[in-house]
């Protein structure tokens, strides 16, 4: 008899979809299947955006708002829900945390509308294919102080409802994350949590001053690598950088995977999870990155596997999620 593969050669694949693990950081939008992806747009008329390839952050931005317009119907959005769950699901992922911008959800009347629709959505189609979720509420921070601040009043009321915490997206680069101070009390006050992207597009600096903010995690933070001190700082404190290194490459953060700090960060003691960011955009699944980070950046299977061990006590999942997959 043969089977595809000899007993004990488990592919890479094959062992990290295995891997009980929580997704952290990845954007609602930009986990849509290509094969949606390219449904809607022949049925809206409209051409494919690029995937993969960006000459720079602002036409990365402009292949995203693609995703978002496509988003206008209902019926697309818990499509989409659902077809995020079974895919996470299949990757092995028991809790997911989906990044969204709720205000830019054009099949809706308005922010409220679309958490309200959203929210009960994606709890049910987690339910269905066995995935805790919770929503992150994005702050844009290309948007103003106004936005920042109406967004974080806004995820306050869906505290008890599936969000979980607000984050902070877009170009960091003359946007820095103490701009956003007052939208993050605004949210603690409410029992959030705070995961801003910082130390993506701009440099140690910003980890730092997101640490200074108390922040929970930071979503990239991997140019804390820059500055020796701000990596202790991370490591003492125990804060979870939600790493994504082939966004970082495809955005032009680092030449290569080859060239990935992961493996710094995690020899200097910080605590990291893995992530996609924007799987359709980049063209890896959370557990493509798993098996990247294995081949390509050279961190030891074991050490990944402290990973997604990290990734679920880092998650906003109930302590009854957590200690289930824990104990397994
Ligand atoms: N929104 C979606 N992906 C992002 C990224 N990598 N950086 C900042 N904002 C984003
Ligand atoms: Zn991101």
């Amino acid at each position: 008899m043969t089977t595809e593969h000899p007993a004990g050669a488990m592919t890479a694949r094959e062992f990290y979809s295995g891997l009980p693990k929580a997704h952290l950081h990845v954007h609602l939008e930009a986990a849509m299947r290509e094969s949606t992806l390219r449904q809607w747009c022949s049925d809206d008329g409209i051409a494919v955006p690029p995937l993969v390839s960006y000459p720079d952050f602002t036409r990365f931005l402009a292949a995203y708002g693609v995703l978002i317009g496509l988003l206008r119907t209902p019926e697309r959005v818990a499509r989409l829900l659902d077809e995020v769950m079974a895919d996470a699901a299949a990757q092995g992922v028991v809790a997911l945390e989906f990044a969204s911008i709720p205000e830019k959800a054009a099949a809706f009347g308005s922010a409220e509308d679309a958490l309200e629709f959203i929210l009960p959505t994606a709890i049910e189609a987690g339910r269905r294919h066995g995935v805790w979720t919770g929503a992150i509420v994005s702050i844009d921070r290309g948007a103003g102080p106004e936005h920042a601040l109406e967004a974080a009043r806004l995820a306050a009321r869906f505290a008890d409802r599936g969000v979980v915490a607000v984050g902070l997206v877009a170009d960091e680069r003359g946007n820095p994350v103490a701009d956003a101070a007052g939208a993050f009390a605004i949210a603690r006050e409410a029992g959030l949590g705070v995961v801003p992207h910082a130390g993506e597009l701009a440099g140690p600096e910003e980890v730092r001053a997101a640490l200074e903010l108390g922040v929970d995690r930071i979503q990239h933070g991997v140019r804390a690598v820059e500055d020796p001190r701000v990596l202790e700082l991370l490591a003492e404190r125990g804060t979870c950088l939600d790493v994504c290194p082939t966004s970082n490459v495809v955005l032009d953060v680092y030449p290569s995977l080859e060239e990935h700090p992961l493996p710094r960060l995690l020899e200097a003691g910080v605590r990291c999870s893995i992530n996609a960011d924007d799987p359709l955009l980049f063209g890896a699944d959370v557990v493509d990155e798993y098996v990247l980070a294995e081949e390509r950046t050279g961190v030891p299977r074991e050490v990944l596997t402290r990973c997604a061990r990290t990734s679920i006590e880092a998650s906003f999942a109930p302590e009854e999620v957590k200690s289930r997959t824990l104990a397994g």
